[in-house]
């Protein structure tokens, strides 16, 4: 096992920040992630499990061990039923999120094509219940395997026991207790085209329902997220920054009858989501900028770093724009990356 000490993970983080990990290591197999987490424990040094980075925010530099799974491997197996053709798809922990997405989408497999080019590690993904254009991890999950840190055993947990929800998961709300290393997935074409949601609606007005696919659907969530989101390799950033806030049916009236405009979505008969990109665009910060950090000038919801900030900074102007959304709508936003 080698280590490495004092490792730079600017590369390693989609912001950019320029932390350091105290020791470093890439593992790729199961057997060798249990000897790993034995030194550590042993050593007694805490462990972060990196995945793509680029869902989180780092303010200093990690203590421990940080360990990243370099495996990427993608089995499918065939669970055809009567009427439908399935598969489940298992894929390491290591494997990027798009590429296991373009590898189903090449095969003609239906399931993933909502979820094209998102950012990070397959095995990041039901960390934050990932979603795209009405579809989450969650509505293609079956299960995953993930070693306990602690005890350094091997759990499988199947979908209720994950405890998805919006942007969440028991692993988010338990950091650090387990390493995920497998996730399965079930798809196939027992499951209609979602393409409901309105940039994707608008997208593909033009098309014939019978001539969807798979990949025309992916390919016009690429464009959609190319034209609003912006690569992480040009221009540093985590994706989404805020969560949209879900808010009572009440609270939205009132904001609807001072804001008419005001962008939501129901989600049942007593909450509503709000669109904090509208939220935050509404107030003029769109594009503007403190310093290294700023607001993207395509979609108010990603924070950007220009080179040369620090986490820290991210984070205190995050703080102002929370403040000033909570002045004008008295709405709180809740940030989506983890901060570090
Ligand atoms: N909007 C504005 N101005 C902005 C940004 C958005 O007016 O600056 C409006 C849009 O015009 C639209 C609405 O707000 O009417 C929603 O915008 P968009 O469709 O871009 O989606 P979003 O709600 O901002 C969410 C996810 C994204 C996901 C998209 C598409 C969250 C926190 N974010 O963004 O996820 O790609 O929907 O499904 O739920 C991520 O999690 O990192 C992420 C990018």
């Amino acid at each position: 096992m080698q280590f490495e000490s004092n490792k730079s993970l600017t590369q390693l983080n989609t912001l950019g920040f320029s932390q350091l990990a105290e020791h470093y290591i890439e593992v790729d197999s199961d057997d060798m992630l249990n000897e790993v987490i034995e030194h550590a424990n042993r050593q007694d040094w805490p462990v972060f499990i990196l995945g793509g980075g680029s869902n989180i925010v780092l303010t200093k530099d990690i203590p421990g061990l940080v360990i990243k799974l370099s495996s990427e491997t993608l089995a499918y197996e065939n669970r055809a039923e009567e009427n439908s053709w399935k598969f489940r798809l298992t894929a390491s922990a290591g494997t990027n999120w798009h590429r296991l997405v373009r590898d189903s989408m090449s095969r003609g497999i239906p399931g993933l094509e909502n979820l094209s080019l998102i950012p990070g590690s397959t095995g990041a993904a039901p960390i934050q219940n990932i979603g795209a254009y009405g579809v989450e991890l969650a509505d293609r999950f079956e299960s995953l395997r993930a070693l306990h840190l602690k005890t350094n055993e091997w759990h499988t947990f199947d979908l209720s026991a994950c405890e998805f929800g919006y942007r969440d998961s028991y692993f988010k709300r338990h950091s650090g207790e387990f390493c995920v290393t497998s996730v399965n997935l079930m798809i196939g074409n027992d499951k209609p085209f979602e393409t409901g949601y309105a940039s994707l609606k608008q997208a593909l007005e033009q098309v014939d329902a019978d001539q969807l696919t798979p990949v025309l659907i992916s390919d016009t969530v690429c464009k959609i997220r190319q034209s609003k989101l912006p690569d992480p390799a040009q221009l540093c950033n985590a994706g989404s920054f805020f969560h949209n806030p879900v808010v009572s049916q009440q609270v939205y009236e009132e904001l609807k009858l001072k804001t008419p405009n005001i962008v939501a979505y129901p989600q049942d008969e007593e909450r509503v989501k709000l669109a904090a990109g509208w939220l935050i665009d509404s107030i003029g910060l769109r594009g503007t900028r403190r310093g290294a950090v700023g607001v993207y000038d395509k979609q108010a919801l990603v924070m950007v770093h220009h080179g040369g900030g620090t986490g820290e900074q991210l984070l205190a102007y995050a703080d102002e724009i929370r403040a000033a959304v909570k002045d004008k709508y008295g709405v709180t936003l809740t940030m989506e990356p983890m901060i570090v």
